[in-house]
């Protein structure tokens, strides 16, 4: 009898369960009513009484393997099913992760300033709430100038005359004043103006001013750099240059690109002759470089500036300036790039 018990403990010792109903059953057998022990402790009454004390000891022994084994099956299920629970279906595939989108402006703005800062320009940024000196006036633009209508101006205060910065042009100024030449930098920032509202213009938008400054830097320079960026920017290294008038360039220039005239987009934004005006330039002003402590007599230089939001619509076929500003997330996700 002693023997047929200790072969039950080794059976019970070496017992595996992976469900709970395999480890009830192993209870059932050995620990319930009509379990195994019950019917060794019902034989214990004839079990001679020299043996009784060997007897004893081997089925509690028996009981406690029982037992521990139940209790050590059923923790090791219950922590299997945590972990399940924890981190759900193990085997399924992984949830996508939504991958944000650049605005079209950014995109447009980080091509021009990689363009720019690979011959040598450096960013530089200025307030959109700037003062008179900066916008106009050292820009060669005096009170009463006419040529302040250009630019229907936002007035935060006036006298003395705080604004919403018509241009970027406010910045080549502070560079100035803050930087010696030789100079190259690339000021890209949001502009105001006062108009109406409509597919085609709105009361704020983007600029990159440029600004180059050195001593016997000419128009040569200027139109050198700006086809190279073009070609750049654009693929179309087809630039002519129209005279034109700033007040803080003299000669001035407007620049216009051979887009073409493949399809009919092009006919439309190029309003039928294949050109598109993309920006102003011109050599900076004696008058402006010595407004900002530049000595004109011995450094001079050239200017642009540029819009950046007509740019992004003509590159990504935006047929209307205010999805620019809606926030419209069906239009923003359209714009995934690395860049
Ligand atoms: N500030 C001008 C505008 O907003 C653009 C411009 C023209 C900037 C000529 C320049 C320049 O630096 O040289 O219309």
């Amino acid at each position: 009898m002693i023997d047929k018990i200790k072969e039950r403990i080794a059976e019970a010792e070496a017992f595996k369960a992976h469900t709970k109903e395999e480890i009830e059953a192993f209870r059932i057998k050995f620990l319930g009513k009509k379990g195994l022990l019950n019917d060794y402790f019902a034989e214990f009454k004839n079990v001679p009484n020299d043996q009784k004390k060997e007897f004893g000891q081997i089925i509690n022994k028996l009981k406690s393997t029982a037992e521990d084994k139940v209790s050590a099956l059923k923790e090791e299920l219950e922590s299997k099913e945590e972990v399940k629970g924890m981190y759900g279906d193990l085997s399924r595939p992984g949830e996508p992760v939504a991958i944000g989108a650049r605005h079209p402006i950014s995109l447009v703005k980080n091509q021009i300033i990689d363009i720019f800062s690979r011959i040598g320009f450096n960013v530089s940024e200025g307030p959109e709430i700037e003062d008179d000196w900066h916008n106009f006036t050292a820009l060669n633009l005096p009170e009463y100038h006419p040529a302040r209508d250009m630019q229907d101006t936002f007035f935060i205060q006036t006298d003395p005359d705080i604004l919403l910065r018509t241009h970027t042009s406010s910045v080549q100024v502070r560079y100035m004043e803050n930087n010696k030449p030789p100079i190259r930098t690339i000021s890209p920032g949001r502009v105001y103006r006062n108009e109406a509202i409509s597919s085609r213009s709105h009361c704020f938008f983007h600029q990159v001013e440029g600004l180059y400054i050195d001593k016997d830097v000419s128009f040569a320079d200027l139109k050198q750099t700006l086809q190279y960026f073009t070609t750049e920017m654009f693929g179309k290294s087809k630039i002519r240059l129209r005279p034109s008038y700033f007040p803080f360039t003299e000669p001035s220039a407007e620049v216009d690109v051979y887009w073409g005239l493949e399809t009919e987009i092009d006919h439309r934004i190029t309003k039928g002759t294949g050109w598109l005006e993309i920006m102003g330039c011109g050599m900076v002003d004696p008058n402006v470089l010595e407004n900002c402590g530049i000595d004109s007599k011995v450094y001079s230089g050239f200017a642009f500036g540029m819009g950046i939001d007509r740019i992004a619509m003509l590159l990504h076929q935006i047929g209307d300036i205010r999805l620019l500003s809606e926030n419209d997330v069906r239009f923003l996700e359209q714009f995934k790039s690395a860049l």
